[in-house]
């Protein structure tokens, strides 16, 4: 008999990423996303089990440990990765809940898919939950999973966690399977979401589409005897992790030579992303470029370093996205480097923990441009980084991160001119605001860490005090 877990946390993607042909010793790496930054300390504390899928098609393998944390691993096949995760998770609702950035597809096969991975994850998760578990899901991905785990086990204690926008009626009544989608997440007991925007945008499609009841926060389901929580949550990171590392000499060293290779400017500017559509990433780039041009900023004293980790490769608009990036890029670079000095350096690779926070720390300006964005975890991992109080962050408004960092330099990346000041704002401010800004931001990240977040979650799932999130 397999064991039996009082917390299996169910997400579409394990928290390693399997990598075919590497060394035995490789063969398991951090996947993408933020999920796993957020989850891995939770469930380490409590013991839990993680139920989801290894990242890449057609593998089996048996349930496994990393670092003594229990995987389960949901197999998906080519076909599935096909329907069930580039085209319904991400040629459909990805796109459409980050507000049509790029134009949601709808196809039947796809639903057809979802729905059928869907059930293959909720019943991995019944295989390992004990009586009275709790279940935490993740997710656009899993929307179904809750309902499903409900009708089969009344005896769990059901969460769901959205970690992207959820959108405004308008748009979400677009979708042809609208409905099963509301009533999969009131399956669980606690609907998550990142903003009171997103939280009120659900309340408001379940009152649309069903004939429940809404009081405050609360959806009655009478026919079941049971009422469903919709808030926010906003999430965070290990914040005390990141301080840590930006605590150590050798991090410090290598963010000097960061500096160094890049020609010591005066001023480096630095952007992080998956290489997204909704990140802004091309916006981003075109006001530096004007800038650039309008010589309000000089190649001689600034450099733009912009990571674009690789992701979701196969989908058309990624792309056609990668494509544009990288000509833009070029542009920029063609018109505006001296032999050596780039003013734009692209790396389109991702990073592990330590190297990022050395990039944090070698950065006197964070662009998060993101034209929509669930939360933005990168925004609050380069003010954890900044010990030294040092650096300026400019932050959409249309980020999750903007609710909470509000002594950010707050733009609204679709108007050039006002991200182009910006911009510039955070590259001459002087050190005093600085310092006097990003305490306040420190002060917020550090207080409402991850652990915090989960706990908050978690205590609202076991009916104790609501929480402030
Ligand atoms: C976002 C989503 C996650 C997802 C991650 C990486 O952060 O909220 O659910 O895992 O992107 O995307 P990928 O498609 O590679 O899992």
């Amino acid at each position: 008999m397999r064991p039996a877990y009082d917390l299996v946390v169910v997400s579409n993607r394990l928290p390693v990423d399997y990598q075919p042909g590497a060394a035995d010793s490789e063969q398991w790496r951090p996947s993408p996303g933020g999920l796993v930054t957020a989850l891995e300390p939770v469930l380490r504390e409590r013991g839990g089990v993680w139920v989801g899928w290894p990242g890449v098609a057609d593998l089996e393998v048996g349930p496994f440990e990393i670092d003594g944390m229990p995987l389960i691993p949901v197999p998906l096949s080519e076909q599935d990765v096909e329907r069930y995760y580039e085209g319904m998770a991400n040629g459909t609702l990805w796109p459409l809940y980050h507000d049509v950035i790029v134009s949601p597809e709808y196809h039947r096969q796809w639903w057809e898919a979802y729905l059928e991975v869907n059930r293959r994850f909720a019943e991995a998760a019944l295989a390992v939950a004990a009586p009275g578990a709790t279940v935490w899901v993740h997710d656009y991905q899993l929307q179904l999973v809750p309902r499903m785990l409900r009708d089969a086990r009344p005896d769990l204690v059901i969460g769901f966690f959205n970690h992207i926008p959820f959108p405004a009626h308008g748009l979400f009544s677009q979708l042809p399977w609208r409905r099963q989608i509301v009533e999969g997440l009131l399956g669980a007991d606690v609907v998550g979401f990142q903003r009171t925007a997103d939280a009120s945008n659900f309340r408001r499609a379940v009152q649309r589409l069903t004939h429940l009841r809404i009081r405050g926060d609360l959806i009655e389901l009478p026919q079941e005897g049971r009422e469903v929580l919709a808030r926010p949550f906003p999430i965070s990171i290990d914040a005390g992790a990141y301080q840590e590392l930006a605590k150590r000499p050798d991090i410090w060293a290598r963010a000097k030579e960061i500096r160094r290779e890049l020609g010591d400017p005066k001023v480096v500017l630095l952007g992080v992303d998956r290489l997204d559509y909704t990140k802004g990433i091309l916006h981003r780039l075109k006001a530096f470029g004007e800038l650039l041009e309008d010589g309000d900023l000089d190649v001689a004293d600034v450099a733009l370093v912009q990571i674009a980790a690789p992701s979701r490769e196969r989908v058309e608009s990624y792309k056609h996205l990668r494509e544009e990036v990288e000509m833009m890029v070029s542009r920029v670079n063609g018109d505006f480097s001296s032999l050596g000095r780039p003013p734009i350096t692209y790396l389109h690779q991702g990073y592990p923990r330590d190297e990022m926070v050395a990039f944090y720390l070698a950065a006197d300006v964070m662009l998060v441009t993101a034209l929509r964005d669930g939360m933005n975890l990168v925004a609050k991992e380069y003010v954890a980084s900044r010990v030294d109080l040092h650096g300026a962050l400019v932050l959409s408004e249309f980020a999750g991160a903007s609710d909470e960092l509000r002594q950010a330099v707050l733009v609204n990346p679709h108007d050039i001119d006002g991200l182009k000041a910006g911009i510039l704002q955070a590259a001459r401010m002087p050190p005093g605001e600085q310092a006097r800004r990003m305490k306040a931001m420190r002060r917020r990240v550090i207080s409402h860490d991850v652990q915090r977040w989960s706990a908050t979650f978690l205590g609202a799932l076991s009916g104790e005090n609501r929480g402030d999130g």
